[in-house]
């Protein structure tokens, strides 16, 4: 097959431009097939000068890869529940996303994949860095392999979205609900990728609260660990934003964090989040 698309990887870890191709266009198999390959190759790619993709465009393009989530705790945008508006306004402290996590890991199916679109950049900062987690626990021991491969985590939305926590408090604009009551949902710690196969470490700060069958405590240092050791540089890309730019990153393989650099400016995101399967 002769590609049409232009695969450029940013880094060394995960993630790729890819230009060639407009994305609110009715994609053909061929160019579906290429973009499903990098985004399993790459874990997140990313496509400039989307200015067509308006709401309906972008439930198209993420329809391909799934059905689409409505959040559980965050308002949807007017007339599009599957799409979130995720605006930080000039006075606004918190933002978003503002700490390393993986989508939606609070539910039993967590989500496949998230596609962001920026709707208004500031001109300075505002960048979202990735961390690929299959690196990360391919450059663990062969020890360290082996006891995480026994354990499960207890993820919930309960702390990330309490009255303290950054989501939830993050309200102005977001219209966040806070979740004390949200249920606990047990993970594999090592995720085995249900498309190609290869392991990667399923825990974030966001949403994991302990291992299965420990308490807090004793959880902590091992997380505390895995935490510091998964957003190791070396594993990692950072996206420096355009106006209608897009960044579709795999859940299931990635954490991200959107950084909270740009005090005093307007950041307008739009996101579709495609839902996945139960972690094995
Ligand atoms: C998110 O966590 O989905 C937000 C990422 C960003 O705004 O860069």
């Amino acid at each position: 097959m002769t590609s049409t698309l232009d695969i450029t990887p940013i880094a060394r870890a995960l993630g790729a431009e890819i230009s060639g191709v407009n994305l609110a266009d009715d994609l053909s198999n061929a160019q579906f097939d290429e973009i499903h390959r990098a985004f399993l190759d790459h874990h997140v790619i990313f496509f400039r000068d989307q200015a067509d993709l308006t709401p309906d465009a972008q439930k198209r393009f993420a329809r391909r890869f799934g059905t689409l989530n409505v959040h559980p705790y965050v308002k949807g945008m007017d007339g599009h529940p599957e799409l979130l508006e995720i605006i930080k306004e000039p006075e606004d402290k918190l933002n978003f996303g503002g700490g390393w996590h993986s989508d939606m890991s609070f539910l039993e199916e967590p989500a496949l994949g998230s596609i962001l679109y920026g709707v208004e950049i500031p001109a300075f900062g505002g960048d979202t860095l990735f961390a690929n987690q299959i690196a990360a626990y391919e450059a663990l021991s062969d020890g360290m392999k082996e006891m995480l491969g026994g354990l499960n985590a207890i993820h919930s939305a309960s702390r990330e979205y309490s009255a303290k926590g950054q989501s939830a408090q993050d309200r102005q604009s977001m219209q966040s609900e806070v979740a004390i009551d949200a249920p606990e949902f047990e993970h594999p710690v090592v995720r085995t990728h249900p498309e190609t196969g290869r392991k990667g470490l399923y825990v974030n700060p966001a949403f994991t609260l302990r291992f299965a069958g420990m308490t807090k405590r004793e959880s902590r240092p091992l997380l505390n660990f895995l935490f510091e050791h998964s957003r190791d540089e070396r594993f990692t890309c950072r996206f420096r934003w355009s106006q209608n730019a897009v960044a579709f990153w795999d859940n299931r393989c990635c954490w991200h964090y959107a950084l909270n650099d740009y005090q005093g400016q307007r950041r307008h995101m739009r996101r579709a989040t495609v839902n996945g399967d139960r972690p094995r």
